[in-house]
């Protein structure tokens, strides 16, 4: 099978260092793309129907159309690089830097061509120590090699490159969040429009992509649009990392074609579950998507199906419900997480959030009453699409408020019972 992202990865997962990866064609894209009018660059992106790999699906290639360009236009341009990866449940970011770290590299200065960015930042998520020391050395190794910096291998191209370590909050994988907190300032998203492609980091144009979209960048433009469609095996295209994390056999991260089933991803990939065990649900990508069951197991992991059954591919992670663990205690786990997180810019968020956590520890601890499960629900339409100004509480309402509804018995039971029942 094809798989451009981590086809080359060692299988001790040590890192490929910048020979080896030019051994293996790597930069070869970047000479290419350096070749061509940076908007045929873009077209090719767009027409591939690259979409973006953070959690939103939005295609590429049209968000760097929408960046102004001419004369006239604003400098510099900056291209961003979110590797924050603090979502619950997710952990392929982390697997493609540590191991490939110029792939990256490479997609990121074809990418920052394209759209005539001159200063790039990659944004690191505060606990990566590894991936940190992995690409400062990458990055180091691509100036000298003239792979960055000025007069790119050779052309009138100039491109600053730089790593950037996070404090630590899940806020700032956020966009407009992250790029407050390259400016130095409090980690609160800002309203949109204008978008950050028109107003972005120092009031100017700007890019942010996700880790994984980047890496895709160099096979579309080393062997084209067709080439890259046909990787896929459902309406989406190319492949995709796919992880899957709970009590399965065999935890883990996996390059398969974009479209492979949930089943075929839980029961070939991880294994399935582990003995004595059976399914009792999941959250196909990460911790902040709504749950789906067994009867959704036949479905393709893709962004249209999932979004059609109730859910969303998210960052195509899933983690993992068995039958013998608390689907309330699941969700409340998650819950602090996600409150613990809240900026506090908005007040759905920043009261919504702890409220519902104490709900759901009373409700955990045996002490809850039937009429809190309208009030969660009602709460979860307070923190929902349009009533924040980010995505961070309609997407901690969403494991909430699924869990409601296929594991309303659960609820029921804790009430009745006067305790977790998974416990006693
Ligand atoms: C609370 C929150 C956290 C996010 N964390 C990340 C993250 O760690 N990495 C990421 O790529 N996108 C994250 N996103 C999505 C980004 O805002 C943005 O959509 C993404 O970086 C765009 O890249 P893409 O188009 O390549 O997917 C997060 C969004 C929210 C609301
Ligand atoms: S939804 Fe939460 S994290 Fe997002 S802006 Fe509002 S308070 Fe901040």
């Amino acid at each position: 099978m094809n798989l451009p992202l981590t086809g080359r990865i060692k299988p001790d997962n040590s890192v490929l260092n910048l020979k080896e990866y030019q051994a293996a064609h790597g930069y070869e894209a970047l000479k290419k793309a350096l070749a061509m009018p940076p908007n045929d660059v873009v077209n090719m992106v767009k027409d591939a129907n690259l979409r973006g790999r953070g959690g939103a699906g939005f295609n590429t290639g049209l968000k760097w159309s929408f960046v102004p360009q001419g004369e006239q236009s604003a400098t510099p341009k900056y291209l961003v690089c979110n590797a924050d990866e603090m979502e619950p449940g997710t952990f392929k970011d982390r697997w493609l830097m540590e191991c490939d770290p110029h792939q990256l590299i490479e997609g990121m200065a074809i990418s920052a061509y394209a759209i005539q960015a001159s200063v790039a930042y990659l944004f690191l998520r505060a606990d990566y120590n590894l991936s940190a020391k992995v690409l400062q050395q990458a990055i180091d190794d691509a100036y000298a090699a003239n792979l960055l910096g000025d007069n790119i291998l050779g052309t009138n191209y100039n491109l600053k490159f730089y790593l950037h370590t996070s404090a630590g909050r899940y806020i700032c994988g956020e966009e407009t969040a992250l790029i407050n907190s390259l400016e130095g300032r409090r980690a609160n998203p800002r309203a949109k429009p204008p978008f950050p492609q028109v107003s972005g980091l120092f009031g100017k144009p700007t890019v942010v992509n996700n880790v994984e979209t980047f890496c895709n960048i160099p096979h579309i433009i080393q062997h084209g649009v067709d080439w890259y469609k046909n990787l896929g095996i459902g309406e989406d295209a190319g492949t995709k990392l796919y992880g899957v994390s709970g009590k399965v056999k065999t935890p883990g991260c996996w390059e398969l074609p974009i479209g492979t089933s949930v089943r075929e991803i839980l029961e070939k990939h991880a294994g399935g579950m582990q003995d004595g065990l059976k399914l009792k649900g999941f959250l196909p990508g990460g911790g902040s998507t709504d749950f789906l069951t067994e009867e959704h197991l036949d479905l393709a992991m893709d962004y249209g199906t999932i979004q059609k059954a109730g859910s969303r591919m998210g960052t195509g992670t899933m983690i993992i419900l068995d039958d013998k663990t608390c689907p309330i205690g699941m969700v409340l786990n998650l819950t602090r997480f996600f409150a613990q997180e809240s900026c506090g810019w908005c007040t759905p968020c920043r009261n919504g959030l702890p409220f519902v956590r104490q709900l759901l520890t009373d409700i955990e601890n045996g002490k809850g009453r039937k009429e809190d499960l309208d009030t969660l629900l009602e709460y979860c339409g307070f923190m929902g699409p349009g009533n924040t100004y980010c995505a961070l509480a309609p997407g901690a309402a969403e494991p909430i408020q699924s869990s409601l509804k296929y594991f309303k018995d659960d609820y029921l039971e804790h009430i009745e019972k006067g305790c977790c029942p998974y416990k006693h």
